[in-house]
């Protein structure tokens, strides 16, 4: 199994460096917070409550990969209430099920997410936990927010991106931290060029053999 499975928080730069990964080796990419986020958005256009676990799990079960749009599952508001439909097993245990049929998919996979090398992709050949401090990437994502035009307040940002690492990493299913074999990489003070080139050898060594 070719996958690279890629964890770590919030706003920490592996969407950007997981797909330019997936790229480079010509890999299927699949960017698991978008699961769940599509689950919570069809929760929310259905106005199904989002503390129903069956009814949740219900809708993970029947969700399509194929129609996952990141400008549509974006919102702020969607990845809130993602982060809160995660903590329920069932509905992890659908989008895992789903996530694992991608993973062994040909020639190659990044998955990225906040549990891949723990517990979706654990025998995976090679396993990165990208981090940063929270106050570098609450600065990333303002500037990315006011760099498209947008209005943003640095400390309200802040304040959500400790929100939702607590969350992450409290939940007693499947929480959030690097699998005891990952590389990690922390980007606080290195580019994404430095970050793409350390994970590029280690890739490289990795599927080498
Ligand atoms: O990465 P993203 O912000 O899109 O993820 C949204 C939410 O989905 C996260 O805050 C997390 O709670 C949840 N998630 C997860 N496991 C994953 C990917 C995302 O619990 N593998």
């Amino acid at each position: 199994m070719k996958t690279i499975a890629i964890d770590g928080p919030a706003a920490a730069g592996k969407g950007t460096l997981s797909r330019r990964i997936a790229d480079v080796y010509g890999f299927h990419h699949l960017d698991t917070g978008l699961t769940y986020r599509a689950t919570a958005k069809a929760l929310l256009d259905r106005g199904l409550p989002l503390d129903d676990e069956a009814v949740a799990a219900d809708v993970a079960r029947n969700l399509d990969l194929a129609g996952l749009d990141r400008s549509v599952l974006s919102a702020h508001a969607i990845g809130e209430a993602a982060s809160k439909i995660a903590v329920m097993p069932s509905v992890r245990r659908a989008l895992v099920e789903a996530q694992r049929a991608f993973a062994v998919r040909e020639p190659g996979t990044v998955l990225d997410g906040r549990d891949i090398g723990t517990v979706v992709c654990p025998d995976a050949p090679v396993k990165l936990y990208v981090t940063a401090s929270a106050e570098v990437r609450a600065k990333r994502r303002y500037d990315e927010i006011l760099a498209g035009g947008g209005v943003a307040d640095y400390e309200t940002i802040l304040e959500d991106i400790r929100r939702r690492d607590e969350r992450d990493m409290g939940r007693v299913d499947s929480p959030l931290k690097p699998a005891d074999d990952a590389h990690l990489l922390d980007t606080s003070e290195m580019s994404i060029e430095a970050a793409f080139s350390a994970a590029r050898s280690f890739i490289d060594a990795a599927l080498k053999q």
